[in-house]
């Protein structure tokens, strides 16, 4: 099967999000994420830091707009796009200031945005401030079978891990890679449709610790974390943004070579967060 991690590897580049109070949203994001600031002529604004950027634009509701995934050639973002058409999957020509000619979009079967395509420059990697790659993004979804199958069969992303509920059978999370890294995407199961979280992987325990202390300067607090994730096996916290978006803060992500089975995890404490507490979506 032509999967991302085997055909066109994708990762994640970087996230619109939407805001009623841009302002505030790229004052915090230059501040405590390190992100230099590029207003755009449209009253968006480009942030850019080291290995992440975000676009925010002005909306009438916080939230993501889209998610925009790095292709490595122009061959690739080709590829794929004959790929997703053929399989029946609607494209769209996308001008973005962060990506080369020739990138694209879909929508997924609940309209969420995914964008495509192959990064204008890749020099933010080399910016200044505390390391964080802008890594995975996660949603709840109220029809999570449809969503795995679109992003499975449709788009070609790989199943790492599944959660699954021990009593029912049914499946609660499924988290899916786009390349070596366990995951770039994930689903759980929950009563409404929003998004969950972003997430800046960094290098090491460490970074752990200077962004937590990076937090308690700005008196935010974590609301989940410390602690490891079982799929994954990433160590992470998670705090929220002044429009109560969700980061995570992540090191030790591990990698899946392309033709591993997906694991099964029970839905349980212990599989979101090995060392304690976990925040169970409803
Ligand atoms: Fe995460």
């Amino acid at each position: 099967m032509s999967t991302l991690q085997k055909k066109t590897p994708a990762r994640l580049f970087y996230l619109h999000m939407g805001s009623k109070a841009p302002q505030r949203q790229t004052d915090f994001y230059q501040r405590v994420l390190d992100m230099q600031c590029e207003p755009q002529p449209d009253g968006s604004v480009v942030l850019k830091g080291p290995g992440r950027t975000v676009l925010i634009s002005p909306a009438d509701n916080h939230g993501l707009l889209a998610a925009a995934f790095r292709l490595t050639s122009q061959q690739d973002q080709n590829d794929l796009r004959q790929r997703l058409e053929q399989k029946g999957c609607p494209t769209q020509d996308t001008i973005s200031p962060l990506m080369q000619a020739g990138s694209f979009s879909i929508r997924d079967p609940q309209g969420r945005e995914t964008i495509f395509g192959v990064a204008r420059d890749t020099h933010e990697a080399n910016l200044p401030g505390l390391p964080g790659r802008l890594q995975h993004v996660v949603f709840q979804t109220t029809e999570l079978e449809a969503m795995v199958n679109f992003y499975v069969n449709t788009v070609g992303f790989t199943i790492s891990d599944n959660v699954v509920d021990q009593e029912s059978g049914q499946l609660m999370v499924c988290f899916l890679r786009s390349d070596d890294e366990h995951h770039s995407l994930a689903f759980f199961r929950g009563s409404q449709n929003e998004w969950d979280h972003h997430c800046y992987e960094t290098c090491e325990w460490n970074d752990i610790r200077d962004w937590g202390d990076r937090f308690a300067k700005e008196h935010i607090s974590i609301f989940f974390g410390p602690g490891r994730h079982g799929p994954g096996n990433n160590l992470f916290f998670m705090v929220v943004d002044p429009d109560k978006n969700r980061l995570e803060f992540s090191a030790e992500l591990e990698t899946k070579a392309a033709d591993q089975a997906p694991g099964e995890w029970p839905q349980c404490e212990r599989t979101l967060n090995a060392w304690g507490r976990a925040w169970i979506r409803k």
